[in-house]
């Protein structure tokens, strides 16, 4: 990294242009490294009322209901569910060779596999569909989705895309991502690896292992050896919040100060992969010392202040079925995303969504911050977790926001040998004793991972307490059964993320060390 050392006020450059900062003098630090006076920049303390653009139409609950937590909604449309038998989807799950993907709705009776644009939509956001602009360029649903949006972040460059992995790409190509570069991250997901990957670049998970309350946090003391051994080839550092491939954990807000600090110390930009970022405010709310009192839209956006720009996927916590955005500080790197977007997406103002898509997010973004909407959602992934746990299944704990997570090595000790996909093969035996369908995240998705964890991913505002009791059952007849689980051998593959085109088949002999 090139630098010029120099003193408050003035600029400092790093060799990638984006890097360029004016240091305020009320933002700065002087320290002494050898004998020259080094100047960096760090974040300046979170300001709300600065931060505030336009005030939340939505007036904040009270924070306890008397006689415990209740979904704050009711029904208003239904979608029939088919019930099949256990022949039927032995027969279903081997013409769709063994990979979950390949299952339609008609042959799943509880799905689990994602909460992805999966949720219920409201009635005002259904209400959307009619009223939204479908005007090419400057339509009043962009203007809405861009006020919407800066509320949300406080960010003031706003740029609709079609959901979370076309933010990945667009950003990371505008970023300059090749061959020569690593991107650290508390955990990325799939999605961002692929696409850190599909320009040549290599990915890096530095996970807290610390036995907080926030354990989906960065490994501070990783992350800052890393970057002083590694600094000329990190472009930036992501965060994810909350952390999808590590049990759904939440971030700390101290946590991603400190991730600031260090990235600010070394001149590299952190953005934020926020897909599940009121999830993760109302676990700050909950459980960080000193945000008893803050509400989730201002947590939100100090969360957010600590980073220099963000991708969204708002099928998450826009509760929208399709979506997404890059929000960004900088005017500069806006434009040449915007430049990007337009070849790639679609014009500036709608980003490859339809003027309704881009309604249904703004008013998703007014309910995903009701307190009483996110509280239910965490308690009842809670309870279905604390429902498993109390069978003895082995399960991620503390629960995550969006879905509990099956320990599949320990569920599947000594019955399926780690070169057969435990969590993979875990997720097939649910499908095929209850219907349900679940996630095997480990070594079929992220070939290196030596975890193996089933994500049963809860669809937001979608299933009811006994449809998570049905869920239960299920798992625990293959607990019980699990000797008779079989592994899974890969017959073809293709290319990066092969998980969504892999097939497989059961290995003919049960490796069961205890099998009888
Ligand atoms: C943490 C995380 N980042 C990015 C994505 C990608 O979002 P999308 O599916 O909208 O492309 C996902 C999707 O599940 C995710 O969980």
């Amino acid at each position: 990294m090139q630098e010029t050392h120099s003193m408050a006020g003035d600029n400092y450059i790093t060799e990638n242009s984006l890097q360029c900062h004016t240091l305020p003098k009320t933002n700065h630090k002087l320290t002494h490294t050898n004998g020259v006076h080094k100047v960096y920049k760090i974040m300046g303390p979170y300001e709300p009322e600065k931060n505030l653009i336009a005030p939340s139409s939505i007036s904040q609950p009270p924070t306890e209901l008397e006689f415990g937590w209740i979904p704050p909604y009711k029904t208003k449309t239904i979608e029939p569910i088919t019930i099949s038998t256990r022949t039927d989807r032995l027969k279903w799950i081997t013409a769709a060779k063994y990979n979950l993907f390949n299952l339609s709705t008609d042959q799943i009776i509880l799905d689990f596999l994602t909460d992805s644009g999966t949720g219920a939509m409201s009635a005002r956001q259904t209400g959307h569909l009619i009223t939204g602009d479908e005007t090419y360029a400057g339509s009043s649903s962009f203007s809405n989705f861009t006020k919407a949006v800066q509320n949300f972040t406080s960010f003031p460059e706003i740029i609709p895309v079609h959901q979370g992995r076309a933010a990945e790409r667009i950003l990371f190509s505008t970023l300059g991502v090749n061959s020569s570069h690593v991107i650290p991250s508390n955990g990325h997901f799939d999605t961002t690896q692929a696409n850190i990957q599909l320009l040549g670049g290599t990915t890096v998970d530095f996970k807290s292992t610390d036995a907080t309350l926030f354990q989906g946090g960065m490994d501070i003391s990783k992350l800052s050896t890393f970057l002083k051994k590694n600094s000329d080839h990190v472009p930036f550092v992501m965060v994810t919040v909350t952390n999808n491939t590590y049990g759904g954990q939440p971030v700390s807000m101290s946590n991603l100060k400190k991730v600031s600090s260090i990235c600010a110390w070394y001149g590299k930009p952190v953005f934020i992969d926020a897909c599940r970022i009121a999830e993760n405010a109302y676990f700050i709310k909950r459980d960080e010392p000193g945000f008893e009192n803050s509400t989730i839209s201002d947590i939100i956006r100090e969360m957010l202040h600590y980073s220099d720009g963000m991708t969204m996927s708002a099928k998450k916590d826009g509760l929208s079925h399709i979506g997404g955005w890059i929000a960004v500080k900088d005017p500069a790197l806006a434009e040449k995303l915007k430049a990007l977007l337009i070849v790639t997406e679609g014009f500036s103002t709608y980003g490859g969504l339809a003027g309704r898509d881009l309604d249904a997010i703004s008013q998703g973004l007014r309910e995903v911050v009701d307190e009483q909407y996110l509280a239910h959602r965490i308690n009842s992934v809670a309870h279905f977790g604390q429902m498993l746990v109390d069978l003895g299944i082995p399960v991620v704990q503390p629960f995550g926001g969006h879905a509990v997570y099956i320990d599949a090595n320990k569920f599947l000790q000594d019955c399926v040998s780690p070169q057969n996909f435990p969590a993979h093969s875990l997720a097939i035996q649910l499908y095929i004793e209850g219907g349900i369908r679940t996630c095997g995240l480990g070594s079929f998705v992220f070939p290196e991972s030596t975890d193996e964890l089933v994500r049963i991913a809860v669809p937001r505002r979608v299933y009811a307490k006994e449809h998570f009791e049905y869920a239960v059952k299920v798992v625990a007849k293959v607990f019980r059964e699990r000797t008779l689980v079989k592994g899974m051998q890969i017959l073809k593959e293709s290319g990066l993320m092969r998980h969504f085109s892999a097939e497989l088949v059961p290995v003919e002999e049960n490796d069961c060390v205890n099998y009888s």
